[in-house]
């Protein structure tokens, strides 16, 4: 590994261990009445995900000259959000997943039930954690709450989920699926990116930068998680590997094939990066993690 990889690394392990610390600070302790759904919310938080969300509001907040404690709550609210989306994704209903994050998915271990409910309370607990975020002059409270809700709500994510199970088995074009891409996965990378840059009381003109990085970054790394479906081993991804394919789900690769998948990948990751221009230097962290998204095993 080069020195600069290492470093690059070791901003991520750093990062990733500040949100998650401030994740068990947020969260209910385990012992909280009742304790199993506090159990199963911990259990799937502390599953060892990548934490690229909030390293991404992290890094927003950096790139607008702010520091990471301003953004913290918005980081930890976009990662509890995500986690409750993957417990939902992988129910029987939906994609029928038993590994996630290296472990038997949170309804393998606390039944489907539990599972519904753990989902519903993160989803809840992730506004009760942005509610943390010190409003700015230019961005009140309510310019928060509003933004995580509309990204995680039926016009995006869960919009986007449901395209998702209904292109199942269905010959998709690319529009159709870039579609679902930008709603299911792009729209939270994107709030990740906005809240973080809100809550250091972001210009609106970097605002807008930092949302076109967002949609480009987040279209690429849905379809680079469509590529290492196809690629990668199970125990490389902590998710059952060749896992769209059985299903016939609508994905990048199945449309216009791997090599166009990446050749797809890495034009997004360049438009990405050139959005970033108006930034200059302070940006190098959001550079650093856009070319790293690029080449990732898992
Ligand atoms: C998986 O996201 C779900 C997608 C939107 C592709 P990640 O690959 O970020 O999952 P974790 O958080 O690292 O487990
Ligand atoms: C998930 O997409 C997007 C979500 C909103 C959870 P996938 O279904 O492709 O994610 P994985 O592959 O199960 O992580
Ligand atoms: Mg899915
Ligand atoms: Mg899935
Ligand atoms: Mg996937």
């Amino acid at each position: 590994m080069s020195a600069q990889v290492s470093e690059f690394a070791q901003y991520l392990k750093q990062s990733a261990a500040e949100v998650d610390k401030a994740l068990d600070r947020f969260l209910p302790k385990e012992k909280t009445s009742p304790t199993t759904i506090h159990k199963a919310m911990r259990y799937s938080i502390f599953a060892g995900g990548k934490r690229l969300r909030p390293i991404l509001a992290l890094a927003a907040a950096e790139a607008c000259g702010g520091d990471h404690q301003k953004a913290m709550p918005a980081a930890c609210a976009v990662e509890v959000m995500h986690t409750y989306s993957l417990v939902h994704d992988d129910l029987p209903c939906m994609d029928d997943d038993d590994l996630r994050r290296g472990r038997p998915t949170c309804h393998k271990v606390f039944g489907d039930g539990m599972a519904v409910l753990c989902g519903d309370a993160l989803l809840t607990e992730s506004f009760l954690i942005l509610a943390e975020t010190t409003p700015t002059s230019r961005y009140k409270s309510q310019c928060f709450t509003r933004e995580l809700a509309m990204t995680g709500g039926s016009r995006h994510l869960i919009g986007g989920q449901v395209l998702d199970l209904e292109g199942e088995g269905k010959a998709l074009s690319k529009a159709d699926l870039l579609k679902i891409h930008k709603a299911k996965t792009a729209a939270l990378l994107t709030t990740s990116l906005r809240l973080g840059a809100m809550a250091v009381n972001a210009t609106p003109a970097k605002l807008e930068a930092l949302t076109t990085f967002g949609q480009c970054l987040g279209l690429a790394f849905q379809i680079i998680d469509d590529i290492l479906d196809v690629t990668q081993p199970t125990e490389i991804l902590g998710k059952t590997a060749g896992k769209d394919a059985k299903v016939d789900k609508a994905t990048y690769p199945a449309v216009v094939g791997l090599d166009a998948s990446r050749k797809e990948a890495a034009n997004l990751t360049k438009k990405a990066l050139a959005a970033l221009e108006p930034f200059g230097k302070k940006a190098h962290r959001l550079r650093e993690i856009a070319s790293f998204l690029l080449v990732r095993e898992y």
